[in-house]
């Protein structure tokens, strides 16, 4: 098969890590025959350095003529330290999502039998979650208009805004998965207070009569934050907001043991995107010492997703796995002084995926 991906790097750890996903992608390219032709793009701070924009017109052109992206992680303390800073890389992030329609983001949360202890949560509770976050990603206060400042500047509003039919289209979608795992549901929402999370709950009711072989559950925000740390394994298919999705899969990524563990793919209209939920990490860009996991996991992702191939994605994960259980991982999840860098975690799965 013929893979056309774009690579968005970014800022922060983003080169590095996706560096090291690069080696394992074309680690299974080369085992299973596929033709990987990929471009690189700028997004982000360092595309604000190189053109003003945070999301350049080229690097749009780039994604919508792919297959597939794979992006790493854009911000940088430069912008996060000046509020008042007009043009911002996150900006860059939330224009490719609303430019290529990527309404649903997905977020698989598994544990690792290896990282059980690493969690704060005690093994007990987290052993066997497997649930997975769908976060709407192009609505909500992320793009709600206005936004803004009063002119005096000591006034500022967000707006949260949901149509019927941005709700519906997400909704549905997490039915489909919900089908497909073990046929539970939980809508979370604020619908006590929210004029909003109202209208959520009020479309999904009457989804739900169109899947009664799924069981739907409703929930408020805060008690789903409770619930995750709580009870984790009494999720299947979580759907939310884009805001609320937004925090609860942070806390979410606790119950894996680190937040450079968990991948995601954002689905929509256009060409799919492939990230890891963490950030930029800014102060360990260049010492080679971030987690490329996640990331790698995500190159996983995009060859189920995009690709519908099982098997490639499968052996990444296996990969993945065999490293954690030989020990060979980042200062995140390693015991103290054993912790490999970036780049050796890299090359050691690619190469377990080469050998396979
Ligand atoms: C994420 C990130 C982004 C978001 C930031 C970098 C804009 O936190 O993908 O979860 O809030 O969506
Ligand atoms: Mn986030």
């Amino acid at each position: 098969m013929k893979l056309n991906i774009a690579v968005l790097a970014g800022d922060g750890i983003g080169p590095e890590i996706i560096a090291e996903a690069l080696k394992s992608v074309q680690a299974v390219c080369a085992k299973f025959n596929h033709e990987l032709t990929y471009k690189e793009a700028l997004v982000g701070a360092c595309a604000i350095d190189a053109t003003g924009n945070p999301y350049p017109e080229e690097t749009h052109s780039l994604c919508m003529q792919s297959d597939a992206v794979l992006f790493g992680a854009i911000g940088s303390p430069f912008y996060d330290n000046n509020p008042s800073a007009k043009v911002r890389p996150e900006q860059g992030l939330l224009a490719m999502r609303k430019k290529l329609g990527l309404f649903a983001n997905i977020r698989p949360v598994t544990t690792f039998p290896s990282l059980l202890h690493k969690s704060p949560l005690r093994s007990e509770l987290i052993e066997g979650a497997d649930f997975m976050c769908i976060r709407e990603l192009t609505g909500g206060m992320y793009f709600g208009r206005p936004q803004g400042r009063s002119e005096d500047g000591d006034t500022a509003y967000d707006t949260c805004v949901y149509t019927r039919e941005e709700i519906d289209r997400i909704v549905r979608l997490a039915y489909g998965y919900a089908q497909k795992r073990r046929k539970k549901l939980t809508v979370v929402d604020k619908a006590n207070v929210l004029a909003t999370s109202r209208l959520w709950r009020q479309v999904s009711q009457e989804i739900s009569a169109e899947f009664p072989d799924v069981e739907t559950e409703y929930m408020f925000v805060d008690n789903a934050a409770m619930r995750l740390v709580q009870w984790p394994k009494s999720f299947d298919v979580m759907v939310t907001e884009n805001m609320f999705g937004d925090i609860l899969t942070d806390e979410a990524s606790v119950i894996t043991g680190s937040l450079g563990m968990l991948p995601s793919a954002s689905v929509g209209i256009h060409t799919s995107v492939f990230e890891p939920i963490h950030g930029s990490y800014p102060q360990a860009a260049g010492k080679n010492i971030a987690n490329p996991l996640a990331t790698i996991l995500s190159a996983a992702l995009m060859f189920e997703y995009a690709f519908d191939l099982k098997e490639e994605g499968k052996l990444i994960r296996e990969a993945v796995a065999a490293s954690m259980d030989a020990g060979v991982v980042t200062e995140d999840i390693s015991e103290k002084g054993k912790a490999y860098s970036t780049s050796a975690v890299g090359d050691w799965v690619a190469s377990y995926i080469k050998n396979k």
